[in-house]
């Protein structure tokens, strides 16, 4: 399943999104997380020590390997060189799987040990600035975990949770569509309804599933303001927590020490990510990549790399979990 936590600057986006890796994770479900953020603060978040959060291997200084790996001999895309962050797989590309070992994961991943037994994968784009939000193109930072996204076969019990921004990167390349479903945390308040109002009005046209997360919310008012705003897309609400509080503190209580308001939100979260699961449609998923694919070639794709990048797509191939039926 893949999920994304959007939502403006200091939402709460890496808050609510760790402690649904750990949610996950504490109940033995496999779960990748990937820092996309623009402040990459998801490892330390989820307990890692500033000095190896630091000296993790951004999946951006990996470029050309992914695309190198994912391309395999696909024979539509003769270079790295000549894949962009859209270029769907077809016959022929390498597709990932959460539970197999391959050099993306070996070469840029690390396990973060959490509770217990728990532990979760964690991938990072690296840091980026303000000015990368307005590139759409080449240089774009999240650009491997779109093309990470383009050509993974997921499950239903195992999860990728990618910590967000909701830049016109996203908009733009197609990222925003990516999801099974995409958690928008919002503060109750008018700037922090905003962000979801922009995605919803991007997402409309695409059957992006998307709910609210109700951030910082302190009572009754907060929660009817948010209700008014946001209507039926408020799935949950999470207060004030003292036990995030004390992990900021660098005293870490253990996951079960987290507040029982705030486990139950956990659970709204995972039980709606994984009723998405029966409205997963491949097809549409394939046709959607090479719809953004192709406007992505022909707005600054083509000139930038001098071919003609609509040959790219592979027609008869439709990414899936299970192989194609073969023909009798
Ligand atoms: N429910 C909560 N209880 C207590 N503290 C919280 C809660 N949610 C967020 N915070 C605190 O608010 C601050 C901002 O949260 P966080 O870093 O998760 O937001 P963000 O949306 O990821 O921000 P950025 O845009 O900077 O990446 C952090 O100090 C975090 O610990
Ligand atoms: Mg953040």
């Amino acid at each position: 399943m893949k999920i994304a936590f959007v939502g403006k600057g200091g939402s709460g986006k890496t808050t609510v999104s760790s402690l649904f890796v750990r949610h996950l994770a504490a109940r033995a479900v496999p779960v990748t997380a990937v820092d996309a953020d623009i402040n990459q603060h998801l490892g330390v978040a989820l307990g890692l020590p500033e000095e190896r959060a630091a000296a993790l291997q951004p999946l951006g200084d990996r470029l050309g390997m992914i695309k190198d790996y994912l391309r395999g001999d696909n024979p539509r895309i003769p270079s790295a060189e000549t894949m962009i962050k859209t270029t769907p797989p077809g016959t022929g590309s390498r597709l990932l799987r959460l539970d197999e070992d391959n050099p993306v994961f070996a070469q840029c991943a690390d396990d973060v040990r959490l509770d217990g037994d728990a532990s979760a994968r964690l991938l990072v784009t690296g840091p980026f600035t303000e000015d990368d939000l307005g590139v759409a193109c080449y240089h774009s930072k999240t650009g491997a975990v779109e093309l990470l996204l383009n050509h993974l076969v997921d499950g239903r019990d195992e999860y990728v949770v990618v910590d967000m921004t909701a830049g016109s990167d996203s908009f733009a390349s197609g990222m925003f569509t990516r999801f099974d479903m995409t958690f928008v945390v919002a503060e109750p308040t008018r700037k922090g309804v905003s962000v979801y109002r922009q995605y919803r009005d991007y997402a409309r046209d695409f059957g992006v599933e998307l709910r609210v997360v109700g951030n910082k919310v302190q009572g009754p008012d907060d929660i009817e303001f948010l209700r008014a705003e946001v209507g039926d897309d408020l799935l949950v609400t999470v207060g004030h927590s003292d036990w995030v509080r004390a992990l900021e503190r660098g005293a870490a209580k253990p996951f079960g020490a987290l507040e029982e308001t705030n486990a139950r939100a956990l659970r709204v979260l995972h039980a709606a990510a994984d009723a998405a699961y029966t409205r997963r449609d491949w097809h549409r998923y394939t046709q959607q990549m090479v719809h953004f694919h192709l406007k992505n070639a022909a707005s600054w794709g083509n000139e930038r790399t001098g071919v003609d990048l609509a040959a790219q797509v592979d027609p008869g191939f439709v990414l899936g979990e299970a192989p194609s039926p073969q023909p009798v």
